[in-house]
């Protein structure tokens, strides 16, 4: 049976982690998986995040099962974060699932069931597991047109003209901030047109929200979200904790629907459950548990604001610090996108050849499409990085 089993193609991201691994060069730089790094190239354990997990191991008493929507503490609070006061709490509901992914591919799921004719359309370029796990669900999709190559910045006209043609129940994904890969994010006035868009032709729209906290601020980062939330009668949200509070490999996150009417939640809520049932049963409860004390704890979540500000303001220096450097390695200010981008992400319009030049030359590893992860330079980094750029002729 299993030798009837066809090569899966390879995710560019995790085969880039392999080769990563395995360069024995000791100067290469990873700037590669969306993974933040400290100046000292460290992923640390969130102070509060450790605190939590310190009370969590001295009062859990039970490692029983939780509930299939997982600990509806941790769901609250995380819509309260995500959404604020912009949508009446009726109208939501949500469910715990294995990361961010695993809201993706819930809530997909889920529109699938509920309008098996929807097409979804996706930014060109997006994070690669979006296009993947579509194909795998065999539900139709398509693209708009997002990164302009020459500003690198929104191509929001041609954003509009695409988005234009789709028809009304088809689902628009879209990042809630931090765009992955291109770093390039509409304005809140452009948040402000998709809305009217989505209600003019009747779209759904998707919001990945996996780097809240990661741009301009924790509010800041969904206001285009919360408007747009306030005025659609329907939205999904898949929301990821494992940039924001470091739980990567916990796996922490939550699916999101917004009903039209408070009567239909029940509906929806129920859906999520049994597509918890149906994938894994109960999502893992560890770092939801962790999050979940984290948020309802004045004293921790202050904390852990602090902290997840600091990193937020680390990766503006090294934003400029590097548009900076490679204004001096270059003798020109064509990098200078590099600073206004927020998140992690920057996509740097190299070929792919001087990608792979950078890589085998430089030992600097960055996505095929030139997608280099910000948070992952060590200090001191600016100036080799701006010097590789640049001699590879990027
Ligand atoms: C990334 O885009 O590098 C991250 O979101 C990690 C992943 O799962 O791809």
């Amino acid at each position: 049976m299993l030798e009837a089993l066809t090569a899966p193609a390879p995710d560019k991201i995790i085969e880039l982690m392999g080769l990563y691994a395995a360069d024995p060069r000791a100067d290469k730089l990873d700037l590669g998986v969306g993974v933040y790094k400290d100046a000292e190239g460290r992923t640390p354990i969130m102070r509060a995040v450790k605190a939590a997990e310190q009370r969590l191991w001295q009062e859990q008493a039970t490692k029983s099962y939780v509930g299939l929507l997982g600990d509806l503490g941790f769901v609250e609070a995380m819509r309260d974060l995500i959404f604020g006061a912009a949508v009446p709490a009726e109208r939501v509901s949500g469910a715990q699932t294995p990361g961010g992914t695993g809201a993706v591919r819930q809530l997909l799921e889920l529109a699938r069931l509920a309008n098996p004719e929807a097409t979804v359309w996706y930014s060109d370029p997006t994070w690669p597991n979006h296009p993947a796990i579509l194909k795998y669900l065999g539900i139709p999709s398509t693209t708009y047109r997002y990164f302009d190559a020459a500003t690198r910045g929104v191509d929001f006209d041609g954003m509009i003209a695409d988005l234009g043609a789709a028809k009304a129940g088809d689902v628009v994904l879209l990042h809630g901030c931090c765009h992955n890969p291109t770093g390039a994010n509409p304005t809140f006035a452009e948040w402000q047109a998709l809305t009217d868009l989505c209600l003019d032709r009747g779209l759904v729209p998707m919001i990945d929200l996996a780097y809240q906290g990661f741009g301009d601020g924790l509010d800041e980062d969904v206001a285009g979200v919360r408007h747009m939330a306030a005025r659609v009668p329907e939205l999904l949200l898949a929301a990821s904790c494992s940039k924001n509070f470091g739980l990567y490999r916990d796996r922490v996150g939550a699916a999101f629907t917004v009903t039209a009417d408070a009567g239909v939640t029940p509906l929806a809520r129920g859906n999520l459950a049994t597509l918890n049932r149906l994938n894994y049963s109960f999502p893992p409860d560890h770092g939801a548990k962790t999050v979940g004390i984290i948020l309802t704890d004045p004293a921790l979540r202050a904390d852990w604001i602090a902290e997840l500000e600091a990193m937020r303001q680390g990766m503006l220096t090294l934003r400029s610090g590097l548009a900076e450097a490679l204004r001096r390695a270059t003798n020109s200010d064509r990098f200078d996108f590099v600073a206004t981008h927020r998140g992690m992400f920057s996509r740097l319009g190299a070929m792919p050849a001087q990608v792979a030049a950078l890589r085998a030359d430089h030992g600097v590893y960055m996505v095929g499409d030139s997608r280099i992860n910000i948070a992952g330079l060590p200090a001191g980094g600016l100036d080799r990085l701006a010097a590789a750029i640049a001699a590879v002729g990027a």
